[in-house]
């Protein structure tokens, strides 16, 4: 790989902090709801899904839905794809949309009236980090871990051309 850590923007520890808190205020808001079905947006949220849903203290369903938005190297959002979805029947279910970063907002765009039109009754959005673009600010985002600076992050399911989703920290890379 070509590509080497420049700084820590998120330490592991930080990251299992804010979770606790996300979990808590996700559980508060489905606690009428009976239960959850939980779609993590593959792939790049598998791994803020996992310690996420693990605090989550309701009933639930996971069911998949994968989107690429920035194939191979890309670095700017190439418009979001729905490259398969393992939805099921959601007709009249409360969703948990789960993401790993919001950018640009397509994707949150793209996938939020798709679980509409399947049936969902409720439908939140939890993402680990917000960029707070402009472009985004039409997306629908009820949970944000993290408020971050718009640079290239990688890390705890972050990719950059698929790479380094399995470091433990958010990073920012050199010469992206
Ligand atoms: P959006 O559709 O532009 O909001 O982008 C959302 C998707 O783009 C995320 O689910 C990520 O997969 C990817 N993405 C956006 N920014 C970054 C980044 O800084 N690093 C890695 N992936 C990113
Ligand atoms: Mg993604």
């Amino acid at each position: 790989m070509k590509h080497h850590i420049d700084k820590t923007l998120l330490s592991a520890t930080k990251i299992a902090a804010r979770i606790e808190e996300l979990a808590q205020e996700i559980t508060d808001d489905f606690s009428d709801d009976g239960e959850i079905t939980i779609v993590p947006i593959l792939t790049g949220s598998i791994i803020f899904t996992a310690d996420l849903i693990r605090q989550i203290k309701l009933p639930m369903r996971i069911n998949l839905i994968t989107v690429s938005s920035y194939p191979g190297s890309a670095i700017r959002s190439q418009g979001a794809t729905v490259l398969g979805q393992q939805l099921g029947n959601i007709k009249g279910s409360h969703v948990l949309l789960v993401d790993d970063i919001l950018d640009s907002g397509t994707t949150i765009r793209a996938v939020v009236p798709l679980l509409k039109e399947l049936g969902a009754v409720k439908v939140r959005v939890a993402v680990l980090l917000n960029k707070n673009k402009p472009e985004a600010a039409g997306a629908p985002c009820d949970f944000v871990g993290f408020n971050i600076p718009d640079e290239f992050v990688v890390g705890y399911g972050l990719d950059y051309d698929s790479y380094y989703r399995n470091l433990p920290n958010i990073v920012t890379l050199k010469g992206v």
